[in-house]
């Protein structure tokens, strides 16, 4: 297994193309690369996906990411036959992604024309420039054989919605192509660029380079290319970035790529000993996690299904701050910012959604893109029965997004001690949120408190209830961090905290008087009004109920009348505010949900498995920490809600499953001033290593059994299960 660092598969299946394109993926924030043959088009579902471009599918309302026409394709031909491993049969074949270096590798050997044909192939997308792709190609033979090889830009986009791009300008000349394109809504220009390196008498033409290579037995022909893509403001000086890229060469290229996944390695890598798998897993999930961070831009957040594709339009959800965001805060903290800055940036587009649906303040989008106003539809999902859309509230009524915002910038100013956050734009978003939920709330002047009516929590399945209790806490605790953010910026600027000046009555008698669900006499919290006295079943007992597969439970489906719920809601309430809930509050309500709970989300698992693990059932915190980590792995998850197509890679999961061996295994908790270490490890796991960036201080951490030893204190307090830790 090579310490995890090499994800490979001897073989081939069809069946495999499309998890092995989400499988072996390779992003570098910017793009995403699918882990698809360099010979596949659109319909083996490749797919060069753009990070922070959007535009409408044509002739629909869908919005959704870009995906680029491809610079890397390249087929060789035998006689009459193109080498195309998605129809012919190979001799042998090998796929690896190297995850310690972002790198791509195939090997497959055809038996063509009397020949075995081996081709090899190795790519990666840039992490030192962001706009550029790489390929080196070899092809080899055990006899004498005529071969044709055809490379260049695949114009052929598998786009799932429909067609986003058309196409400006084309040239094709001295090894060299360029395609100017422009997006279908919005006319935003995309320029791709392709050069060939090693290769003499090519015919250039139609984006094409065609040339023969009379390949002798045993000798190698190799090749490399290189690709470009640029759009917004890297459409300045494009041409002349990729012309640099090409004088570089592809080796230069390779060595800053590797350098630069070395130190996100240096500082994000978490060393298991004793368990392989789990090594792998999590390393893997590490690696997804920094290869679709907006390491360049504040501009974009991270989509649901990473830059694999245009799954869920490419839009960023909670997902985001309150799955992926504990990673960045404690390993990379720019990453982090810019992630927290997007939001800052969308706030206008978040504050028309509150004014649109009746509010004050700002409703973040459900489904977020550049703009920050709402991608998501009123009909986001299709009724497998009849075809038709159904209507669904995600958008309307899934409130906690602004308060997740809010809890999440708070706890990066805390890890980090980057309080100027709140100057950039931060302190007057959480104002924004609050005032959006003051406005969206009710006042009951019988009961003397504000309630939340008419929401969607975190299970889907339940929609338009009332009070539901994670959404309920959020927001007051969205409520109390702005009040403390306010007093941090005064003391931090007493020039901007006068200049804000507002009027606050109504925020402090909010905070106070905000009704949170407690537990009852067998502590356990109502996940909504009314909930106890829903159709007492488990998702065994629905499934069997199903007439369809793929049918939708949500909605007026199957769920909605049952205790049944889609993902972790009050045991992901528990996780986030683990040092509110005693162990007996936790194990009662653990207990209670697990066996309703479907997991019909890959979010759901690592919610579960961080509250077993502080609660002592450390068997079950690990498999639900496996289910999370291999997720993207295995590929085991729903492909289809309804008839809507929603496979691709899960970087809440990654995230997830960091959480889980950081915040769950290894303990890791924190307070304003505080971080603490309480581990308890799975039984075979002998130890566990890990950084953390604490407020400026690099922590190096190693775990043994219960001992803990901590590197890089200076004048920040760390405590081991609870007492000061003095090395
Ligand atoms: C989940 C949401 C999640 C979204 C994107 C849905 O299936 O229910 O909680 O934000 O997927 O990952």
């Amino acid at each position: 297994m090579t310490n995890g660092w090499l994800i490979a598969k001897e073989g081939f299946e069809p069946a495999d193309i499309e998890l092995h394109g989400s499988k072996y993926l390779l992003g570098n924030g910017f793009m995403g690369y699918r882990g698809t043959m360099e010979e596949y088009g659109a319909k083996q579902l490749v797919a060069v996906n753009l990070a922070g471009f959007f535009d409408l599918a044509e002739n629909t309302d869908w919005r959704e990411s870009v995906n680029a026409p491809n610079p890397l394709y390249t087929v060789i031909i035998a006689g009459d036959t193109e080498l195309n491993l998605s129809c012919i049969k190979p001799i042998k074949h090998r796929q690896i992604l190297d995850i310690k270096n972002g790198i791509h590798k195939r090997e497959t050997t055809f038996f063509v024309c009397g020949a075995n044909i081996t081709v090899k192939a190795e790519r990666f997308v840039s992490m030192s420039r962001k706009n550029i792709l790489a390929l080196r190609y070899t092809v080899i033979a055990d006899k004498d054989v005529m071969i044709t090889v055809k490379t260049g830009i695949d114009k052929n986009i598998w786009d799932i919605s429909g067609r986003h791009l058309s196409y400006v300008n084309e040239v094709s000349e001295d090894n060299y192509a360029e395609l100017i394109c422009k997006t279908v809504q919005l006319k935003n220009r995309l320029r791709v660029f392709e050069k060939i390196i090693g290769v003499k008498n090519a015919t250039n033409g139609n984006l094409l380079h065609i040339f023969n290579i009379d390949l002798k037995a045993n000798k190698e022909f190799e090749f490399t290319k290189l690709g470009g893509i640029y759009h917004s403001e890297s459409l300045d000086n494009s041409k002349t970035d990729f012309l640099n890229a090409v004088n570089s060469g592809y080796d230069v290229l390779k060595s800053e790529h590797i350098a630069v996944w070395e130190n996100i390695w240096e500082t994000s890598d978490v060393v298991i000993e004793g368990d392989d798998e789990a090594q792998q897993a999590l390393r893997y999930s590490i690696y997804h996690l920094c290869s679709i961070a907006p390491h360049n831009t504040d501009r974009c957040g991270i989509p649901a299904r990473g830059l694999s594709g245009q799954v869920y339009k490419g839009a960023a959800f909670w997902d985001t701050e309150m799955f992926m965001l504990p990673f960045f805060q404690f390993t990379d903290k720019n990453a982090a910012r810019n992630l927290l800055m997007y939001r800052v940036n969308t706030l206008p587009g978040a504050k028309r959604k509150a004014n649109e649906f009746g509010f004050e303040g700002a409703f973040f989008a459900w489904e977020s893109q550049e703009t920050g106003d709402d991608a998501c539809t009123l009909f986001n999902v299709n009724d497998i029965f009849t075809n038709r859309p159904l209507r669904t509230y995600f958008k309307d009524k899934q409130i906690h997004i602004s308060a997740d915002i809010v809890f999440a910038m708070w706890d990066y100013c805390r890890t980090t001690d980057d309080y100027s956050l709140l100057l950039d734009g931060g302190l007057n978003l959480m104002y924004e949120c609050l005032r959006f939920f003051y406005t969206y709330s009710c006042f009951k002047p019988y009961k003397n408190r504000y309630e939340l009516l008419d929401v969607i929590g975190p299970d889907e399945y339940h929609e338009r209830v009332n009070n539901n209790a994670f959404t309920n806490i959020m927001v007051k605790h969205a409520a109390d961090i702005f009040l403390l953010a306010l007093s941090r910026v005064r003391e931090i600027s007493p020039q901007y905290f006068k200049e804000f000046n507002k009027d606050l009555d109504w925020a402090y008698d909010f905070a106070e008087k905000l009704y949170v669900p407690q537990p009852d006499e067998n502590g356990i919290i109502e996940q909504f009004d009314g909930y106890f006295q829903l159709e007492d079943v488990t998702p065994e007992v629905l499934k069997a109920r199903e007439l369809k597969e793929n049918e939708y439970w949500g909605g007026h489906g199957l769920a909605s009348t049952t205790r049944t719920l889609k993902q972790a809601d009050v045991v992901m309430m528990l996780n986030v505010f683990r040092n509110e809930y005693s162990t007996v509050i936790k194990k009662a309500n653990w207990e209670f949900y697990e066996p309703y709970t479907e997991h019909g989300s890959s979010l759901s698992a690592c919610a579960y498995a961080i509250v077993a693990a502080e609660i002592g059932y450390i068997d079950w915190a690990y498999n639900y920490f496996m289910k999370t980590a291999k997720v993207d792995l295995t590929g085991n998850t729903k492909q289809y809600v309804g008839s809507q197509y929603i496979g691709g890679t899960h970087p809440a999961a990654n995230g997830g499953a960091w959480n889980t061996a950081v915040l769950g295994f290894a303990g890791v908790s924190f307070t304003d001033n505080i971080l603490d270490i309480s581990p308890r490890l799975p039984k075979k796991w002998r130890s566990m290593k890990f950084k953390l960036n604490w407020k400026g201080d690099k922590l190096s951490i190693t775990i043994t059994g219960e001992q803990v030893k901590v590197c890089g204190i200076t004048d920040t307090r760390v405590t081991v299960y609870g007492k000061e830790y003095s090395g």
